[in-house]
């Protein structure tokens, strides 16, 4: 999996995901959006799990493992948000919890040293 281990594939599939997510979001039937969108779920997992084996050479097994997770988390946040709304039940909640991963993987996604890391 080292040819996928690429941040920019990595960037390409959470950008699309995010944008599919908001459309899923602002549409009244949003059946085959958020179908197409769980598909970009497992390009961002597979993406991410590539990098994070390679992301193991550099030593800093903890802060890759909390990006696993944020990571894991803005999508399991996304998926509730959507069901949810579907269901008629109340979705603010996971909607802020969305956000505060997105910015938690975020932040640690450019403070990691593979790619961009203006934050380190
Ligand atoms: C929507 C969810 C996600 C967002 C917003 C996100 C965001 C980011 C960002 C901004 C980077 C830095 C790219 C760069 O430095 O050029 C990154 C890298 C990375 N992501 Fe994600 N990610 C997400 C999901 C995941 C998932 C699910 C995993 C694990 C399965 C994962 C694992 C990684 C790893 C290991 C890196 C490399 C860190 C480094 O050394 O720079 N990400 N991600």
């Amino acid at each position: 999996m080292d040819f996928l281990a690429r941040t920019d594939f990595h960037i390409t599939t959470w950008v699309v995901g995010l944008i599919l997510f908001f459309v899923a979001l602002a549409m009244a039937n949003p059946k085959v959006v958020h179908m197409i969108l769980r598909l970009d779920y497992l390009f961002i997992i597979v993406t991410g799990m590539a990098l994070f084996m390679k992301g193991m050479d550099y030593g800093e097994g903890m802060l890759y493992g909390m990006k696993f997770l944020a990571g894991i988390l803005v999508i399991g946040m996304m998926e509730m948000t959507l069901v949810k709304k579907k269901k008629g039940k109340p979705y603010t909640t996971f909607l802020v919890l969305v956000f505060v991963f997105f910015f938690i993987a975020l932040f640690l996604g450019f403070k990691l040293p593979m790619g961009i890391n203006f934050l380190a």
